[in-house]
């Protein structure tokens, strides 16, 4: 008999804290001032809080305005001594001339909150829809991506600057909206720590061969096996689409995510074993319905090379820990000025040019009230 699955309510969750107030370093009044002081007569129509950026609309009506607010972001920037103010033009739906500030004290995301937040809440989207929950954007806007239409991914960033966090947040919220039969997680997660929440959990499956339980892997060995199983897997549906002419996978095919944690310690152990079916996996996986994110704390060419980095276009660059970091994760330097635990940039489909995003954070309470909704119902 097929088992029936049934999906989790937001009250499985415990109660969030209570939301600590954010702080900025000057507030839309004090600018107006500023600004007046210089010459610059805007009047202050919006004013935008996200987690770690407020945004401050002006009217403009003039070329020559955003200009001005450029030096003006600049010298605000550099007197305060913070690193990413900017001054952006609006032209659409009006045309405003926007500053955006980074806040002295973010406002942390908590999971259960972000989860029932925006105009679609993420905890009503609907099925076969695979969303995922990545953050919160600039805008306050949850950023949700489908995994059947994501690209690979790739997140890098320094030690503790979330990485682990963004992984969590991302197994997470699929198993609040998918059901085990739609999905399967393998989690790769060399020192073991961040995976063990997910011993026994119905998405880590039953090997088919061997009929036994997956683990999450937490050796080489373990992975290299899953690599090939993967890449058999992904033949064996290639070959059938083919047959039956399709292009796509059916919409309620069960979709596989291979989380690899660490990449770098993994290619340090075995990218010779490693390297071929990976790449595979990057380059053909996706069509057949597996996808691929990879994380990396120590980001070098010799990690990321240009194959595996064109196959994962969408990018999350975590805090990093330099420049060059920067450079090879993001392609230009930047993240290295970044908050920190969770505070990032993130760049997908429509979204090419990157946006500043805030990843929720997931409690390990959080984790454990999602493993126990589903150990109970696989029992
Ligand atoms: N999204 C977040 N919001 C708030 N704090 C976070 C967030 N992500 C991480 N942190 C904090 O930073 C610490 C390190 O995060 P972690 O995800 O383990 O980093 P990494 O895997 O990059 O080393 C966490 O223990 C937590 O205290
Ligand atoms: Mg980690």
């Amino acid at each position: 008999m097929v088992k029936k699955w049934a999906l989790p309510t937001i009250d499985i969750l415990p109660k969030p804290p209570q939301k600590q107030p954010a702080e900025d370093i000057i507030s839309g009044h004090e600018m107006t001032r500023m600004l007046l002081g210089r010459g610059i007569d805007y009047t202050l129509v919006k004013e935008v809080h996200a987690p770690q950026v407020s945004k401050y609309y002006f009217d403009s009506d003039s070329d020559e305005h955003i200009e001005k607010a450029d030096k003006i972001a600049k010298l605000i920037g550099t007197r305060m001594k913070i690193f990413g103010v900017q001054a952006i033009e609006q032209r659409k739906p009006i045309s405003h001339v926007c500053i955006s500030i980074p806040r002295t004290k973010p406002e942390i995301v908590y999971f259960a909150d972000l989860l029932t937040e925006g105009e679609k809440p993420f905890v009503e989207s609907a099925s076969p829809y695979v969303p995922m929950l990545f953050g919160k954007d600039e805008n306050n806007k949850p950023v949700i991506i489908d995994l059947r239409t994501m690209t690979h991914c790739l997140i890098g960033g320094t030690t503790k600057s979330g990485k682990s966090g963004l992984i969590h947040a991302k197994i997470c919220s699929m198993k609040m909206r998918t059901t085990p039969d739609k999905l399967q997680i393998f989690f790769c997660d060399f020192k073991g720590n961040d995976s063990s929440f997910y011993k026994d959990s119905p998405f880590f499956g039953v090997d088919e061969e061997t009929r036994k339980p997956l683990q999450p892997i937490t050796c080489l060995i373990e992975l290299v096996i899953r690599l090939r199983l993967l890449n058999k897997l992904m033949e064996e549906r290639a070959r059938e689409m083919n047959a039956k002419g399709q292009r796509e996978l059916p919409a309620n095919e069960k979709r596989i995510v291979l989380i690899i944690d660490e990449l770098a310690d993994v290619m340090a152990k075995g990218k010779t074993v490693v390297e071929t079916p990976l790449a595979s996996l990057l380059a053909k996986g996706r069509s057949a319905g597996i996808h691929v994110i990879l994380a990396t704390q120590r980001p070098s060419a010799k990690v990321l090379d240009g194959d595996l980095k064109n196959n994962c276009p969408t990018v999350v660059g975590l805090k990093a820990a330099n420049k060059s970091s920067s450079g090879v994760i993001w392609d230009e330097p930047g993240l290295e000025k970044l908050l920190g635990r969770g505070d990032c940039m993130i760049r997908y489909d429509e979204e090419t040019e990157g946006i500043r995003m805030q990843v929720p954070y997931v409690s390990d309470s959080d984790i454990e009230a999602v493993m126990n909704f589903w150990k109970e119902q696989a029992k």
